[in-house]
């Protein structure tokens, strides 16, 4: 029995496009869908707070598990789908519930934050500490467009964004666009030293391309694209997936912060892209 794809739900319309989003994936994947809903803990003078079963808040997190439930079964009928009402530290318990599913889905943006706030701090945490894919649903797309964008460095040691990228767009049937995005470490450099920038751009297609060579083996059936631009990852990822049903990028890269558990360019695109973003961080 594989593992469960989980959606996190908060009461947020947000939250419901992600269960959508978890519920299409795992019929895709053939696997179940598991809704679950974090209650904090109400601390009295410091004593966390005893819910018995007919408190209002148990109550209100059993009614908004059923509603999401309720929809998945309108939609997607002969989905096996279970709830599951967890009390503690919302970004904790989401993070353990990670590591027991396939991939886990919340909604870029809850119930709290503030107008104009591009992502929230469950979304943020889960992408930045989760093991395997998280994928942040922003909006729903309005229509399929059967292609997913990969943002791939190859100096990185590892690729798990790419095993994931691949895989979706074998159960979809999609095409993937693998993009790349270089520049010279300061304009000052090629002032002070005339280089032969053609030469650069293609060894970097070459170097893309032949780091790209098991994938390409593995999945023969999946119809693959190859960008190399120069300029900003960020922007690179955030125009190409403008039109695509997903994004998927590593966690980190070899930026400047090392200690930071989310690299700038996943960061950039969790906050800027269009669509459903995953990023995808390596499993212990
Ligand atoms: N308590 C929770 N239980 C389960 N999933 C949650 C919970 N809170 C948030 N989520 C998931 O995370 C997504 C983003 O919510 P998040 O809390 O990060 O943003 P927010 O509420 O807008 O801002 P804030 O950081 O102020 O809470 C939601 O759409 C939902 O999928
Ligand atoms: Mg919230």
């Amino acid at each position: 029995m594989s593992e469960p794809i989980i959606a996190g739900v908060d009461g947020s319309r947000g939250a419901l496009a992600a269960v959508l989003w978890a519920a299409d994936d795992a019929a895709r994947r053939g696997c179940d869908l598991r809704i679950v809903h974090v209650e904090e803990p109400l601390l009295h003078g410091g004593q966390p707070y005893e819910r018995s079963a007919d408190d209002p808040v148990r109550r209100e997190g059993e009614r908004l598990l059923a509603e999401a439930a309720a929809m998945v079964a309108e939609s997607r009928p002969n989905l096996h789908t279970s709830t599951e009402l967890l009390f503690g530290d919302p970004d904790e318990i989401l993070r353990a519930q990670a590591a027991e599913a396939a991939v886990i889905v919340v909604g870029s943006r809850g119930i709290g934050g503030f107008t104009g706030l591009l992502l929230g701090s469950v979304s943020l945490g889960l992408a930045g500490h989760a093991p395997g894919p998280v994928v942040v649903v922003r909006g729903t797309p309005a229509v399929v467009q059967g292609e997913i964008v990969a943002g791939f460095d190859p100096e990185d040691a590892v690729h798990p964004a790419l095993d994931y990228a691949f895989e979706e767009a074998q159960a979809r049937g999609a095409r993937l666009w693998v993009v790349h995005a270089w520049d010279l470490p300061s304009s000052r450099v090629s002032a002070a030293f005339p280089l032969d920038l053609e030469f650069i751009a293609q060894a970097r297609q070459k170097h893309v391309h032949d780091m790209l060579s098991p994938w390409l083996n593995r999945y023969p059936g999946v119809i693959v694209t190859e960008s190399v631009f120069r300029g900003n990852p960020i922007a690179a990822l955030c125009e190409t997936s403008a039109h695509a049903d997903l994004v998927v990028v590593g966690s980190r890269g070899r930026g400047v912060i090392r200690s930071a558990m989310l690299g700038s360019v996943s960061h950039g695109v969790l906050h800027y892209a269009s669509g459903p973003v995953a990023v995808v961080r390596p499993r212990a």
